[in-house]
């Protein structure tokens, strides 16, 4: 059976499907790549995304010619960005399956990302489990860049018993039926102990409006406490 944050393989399939569309659009994100710059990366450098969904942001940094891999619990997702990376001219094998709160490398990265990820988790132990990921996959000197939706001070819980569930969302101009997901949004307090929590160190931590597809997200810069 399904576990409930992987309700959106459901919705890419159901979007894919009918429309032959992106639910997320083609535009990514330029916030990773000034973050990337900002702490000294280069193509040399070990990229991992978390939860990459249909992939602008790992296509984009590919094609400009950094070493990224990305993954993402959704299968559908995986196999629309390896179509999406073959019209690109980018590496399709890039691009892989893995649930971030059960999977273990034994690699470590000197970048890991992650956008609109981590508000999909409701319980404190996932959450927990995907920053403790981070944490365990990050070189000593690494980064990491957690993006989640949130403005800071509103909070939100899903009942997660209701995801997989049917509702109307907009999509463009039309209406469309896809099932429902899981949103767990907490204050920027809440972020930061969580983040603490999992032995990380909180180099920056702010709002952010060029997140694309989110009117306003958080954005941790982390690395491990040393
Ligand atoms: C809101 S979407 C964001 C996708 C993409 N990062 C973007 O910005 O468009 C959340 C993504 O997280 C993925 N996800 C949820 N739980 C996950 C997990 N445990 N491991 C890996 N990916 C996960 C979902 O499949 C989905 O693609």
């Amino acid at each position: 059976m399904k576990k409930y944050y992987e309700a959106y393989d459901d919705r890419y399939r159901q979007v894919h499907n009918e429309k032959n569309l992106a639910w997320a659009g083609e535009a990514h994100s330029p916030t990773i790549e000034k973050l990337l710059i900002k702490y000294g990366a280069t193509i040399n450098s070990s990229i991992l995304e978390i939860g990459c969904g249909e992939g602008q942001n790992a296509i984009y940094l590919l094609s400009q010619g950094y070493n990224v891999i990305a993954s993402d619990v959704s299968s559908e997702a995986i196999d629309w960005c390896k179509q999406k990376a073959e019209v690109k001219k980018v590496n399709e094998k890039a691009f892989f399956v893995m649930d971030v709160l059960s999977n273990k490398f034994s690699k470590k990265f000197d970048f890991i990302y992650s956008v609109a990820v981590l508000h999909m988790l409701v319980d404190d132990e996932d959450r927990h489990k995907f920053l403790q990921f981070i944490f365990n996959h990050l070189k000593p000197d690494g980064k990491a860049f957690i993006i989640v939706m949130g403005d800071g001070v509103t909070t939100r819980k899903t009942d997660k018993t209701k995801a997989f569930d049917l509702t109307d969302r907009q999509f463009g101009n039309d209406t469309i039926r896809v099932v429902t997901t899981s949103c767990r949004m907490v204050t920027k307090d809440e972020f930061a102990s969580e983040i603490e929590r999992a032995n990380l160190k909180i180099l920056n931590l702010y709002l952010d409006h060029k997140i694309s597809g989110f009117s306003v997200s958080m954005v941790a810069e982390v690395e491990r406490n040393k």
